[in-house]
C-alpha cells in the first residue's frame, strides 16, 4: 500500500457510458490503497450501474442529485469540492465532456466540476466514431487547454461491435495517472534506466538456466520514477507483468541481450538502477534440438555471462549507479564488496530465500549500503515503497554531489 494514497480524498465522477461496469473495480483498488473515494454519478450513469454498489465499495454515500437533501446542511457539491485532492471522471461520456468544455452545470457532477480546484483527470470512453467526431476532439482539446488531464482511450474491440479508439483506459493506467499526479514531480529532467526480471540462458529449444525473479522490484522502480516525472526506459527479462504505461520497455531474453540493450540505453541515462537478476552463467553451447533423455547424467558446461554492472561502473561518468545484491549468506559483506568492485553509488542488499522478501514476493526487506560505508536497514515494506525510498536516496546522493563539486 502506498503512503501517498492514504487519506487522499478522491472524487470519482461516473457518467452514463457502457464502461461504467468497470468502475467498481477502480473504486475497490483505490480504497484498498487507502484513499477515501466519494462518487458523484450522473442520472444516466444509474442506467448502467447501481449507486448501491459504489456506496458499498467506497463506504461513502454516493451523490446522484444536485438537489438531494441530506441530514448534513452543507451544500453537497461545494463541500465535496472543498475536500477533494483529486477528481477522476470515468467513464467520461461525450455528453459530459461537451458540458465540461463549455462550463455547463446542470447536474451534480458538472456543477461540482466548476467549483473544484483539485486536479481533474478525464478518462474518455465511447464509440470510436463518437470519439473521432471533430466536435468531441475540439472539446477534449479545450479541456486540455484549461489544464485538465485528458487520458487517451485504449484501442480495441468496443461494446458497440466496432473496433478502434474509445475503450476506457485500463484501471491500472488510471491508477497510475492518479499516482503520478499525487506524487511530487521531483525527477523531472532525469532520464532513468531500470533493469528488471530474470534472464534466460537457453540450453536447448525448450530448456533454459534462469532464476525465479518476478521483475516486480524493477517494475516498481520504473513506475515510481515515471510517476515522479522522469523519462524512463525499462530493460526487462521475461516476466508475467504487463508493460507499465508511459515507459519505454525493451524486452530481452538473455544476459547478452540485456548487456547490449543496457549499454546502448545507458548513454542517455542520468540514473541507472539495475534490479534485474541476470544469470551469472550460461551454457557454453546451445543445442539446436531438444536434448534426449539418455544416460544417467548430463554434463552441462557453463560460461560466465557479461558483467553488466561492472561495465556500467567503468563508464559511469556523472551518472548515479544503483545495484542490487541478492544473497543467501554474508549479505552485507558480499554487498559491500560488490559496491566497491562495480563502482556503485548505492547498493540495495536483499536476503533471498524468505517468503516475505526477495524474488517473487510483493514485499521486500532491504538494507542500503552507501559508498562511505553507512548502512540503512529498512523494515519489511511493499516493493513500491522500497522503490520510492531508493529514488529519494538517489536524489540525496545527487544533491550531496552538487554541494561537493
Ligand atoms: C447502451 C448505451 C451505451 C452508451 N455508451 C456510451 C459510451 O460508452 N460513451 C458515451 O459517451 N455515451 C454513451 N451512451 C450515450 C450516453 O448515455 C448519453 O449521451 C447520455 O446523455 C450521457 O449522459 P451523462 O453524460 O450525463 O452521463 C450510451 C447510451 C446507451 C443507450
Amino acid at each position: 500500500m502506498e503512503d501517498f494514497f492514504k487519506g487522499k480524498d478522491i472524487v470519482l465522477g461516473v457518467c452514463g457510458g457502457i464502461a461504467a461496469y468497470k468502475i467498481p473495480e477502480l473504486v475497490r483498488q483505490l480504497v484498498k490503497k487507502g484513499a477515501c473515494v466519494r462518487v458523484i454519478m450522473t442520472k444516466n450513469a444509474m442506467h448502467f450501474i447501481s449507486p448501491l454498489t459504489l456506496e458499498a465499495l467506497s463506504g461513502q454515500p454516493v451523490c446522484t442529485d444536485l438537489f438531494e437533501r441530506s441530514e448534513n446542511p452543507s451544500i453537497q457539491h461545494i463541500s465535496l469540492a472543498k475536500k477533494a485532492d483529486m477528481v477522476v471522471i470515468a467513464p467520461a461520456t461525450a455528453n459530459t465532456i461537451g458540458k465540461m468544455a463549455h462550463g455547463i452545470a446542470d447536474d451534480a457532477l458538472t456543477t461540482f466540476l466548476l467549483a473544484v480546484k483539485a486536479p481533474i483527470v478525464v478518462c474518455p470512453s465511447m464509440n470510436v466514431w463518437m470519439y473521432e467526431n471533430a466536435i468531441v476532439q475540439e472539446n477534449l482539446k479545450r479541456l486540455r487547454s484549461f489544464g485538465i488531464h485528458v487520458m487517451s482511450p485504449d484501442t480495441g474491440p468496443l461494446a458497440c461491435g466496432t473496433e478502434g479508439a474509445g475503450r476506457l483506459p485500463s484501471i491500472e493506467a488510471i491508477i497510475d495517472k492518479i499516482e503520478s499526479l499525487l506524487q511530487s514531480p521531483d525527477l523531472v529532467g532525469e532520464r532513468v534506466l531500470v533493469t528488471a526480471g530474470p534472464t534466460r540462458e537457453p540450453i536447448d529449444p525448450v530448456r533454459f538456466c534462469s532464476n525465479p525473479s518476478s521483475g516486480r522490484m524493477g517494475f516498481a522502480i520504473a513506475r515510481a520514477a515515471r510517476q515522479r516525472g522522469a523519462e524512463v526506459t525499462l530493460v526487462s527479462g521475461p516476466t508475467f507483468l504487463s508493460d507499465p504505461p508511459g515507459i519505454k520497455v525493451i524486452h530481452v531474453e538473455t544476459a547478452e541481450e540485456m548487456f547490449t540493450a543496457v549499454m546502448s540505453e545507458s548513454e542517455y541515462a542520468t540514473i541507472v538502477i539495475k534490479a534485474a537478476a541476470v544469470s551469472d552463467f550460461s551454457p557454453v553451447e546451445t543445442c539446436k534440438h531438444k536434448i534426449k533423455k539418455e544416460g544417467a547424467h548430463l554434463v552441462l558446461h557453463l560460461k560466465k555471462t557479461p558483467d553488466i554492472l561492472k561495465a556500467l561502473g567503468k563508464k559511469k561518468e556523472r551518472r548515479i549507479l544503483v545495484g542490487f545484491a541478492a544473497e543467501t549468506e554474508d549479505l552485507i559483506s558480499n554487498a559491500q564488496t560488490k559496491l566497491i568492485d562495480k563502482n556503485l553509488d548505492l547498493i540495495v542488499a536483499n536476503r533471498i530465500g524468505r517468503k516475505d522478501s526477495g524474488f517473487v514476493s510483493e514485499t521486500n526487506r532491504v538494507t542500503f549500503i552507501y559508498r562511505n560505508g553507512h548502512l540503512e536497514k529498512l523494515p519489511l515494506m511493499t516493493k513500491e515503497r522500497v522503490a520510492n525510498i531508493i529514488l529519494d536516496r538517489v536524489l540525496e546522493i545527487k544533491a550531496n554531489r552538487c554541494l561537493l563539486s
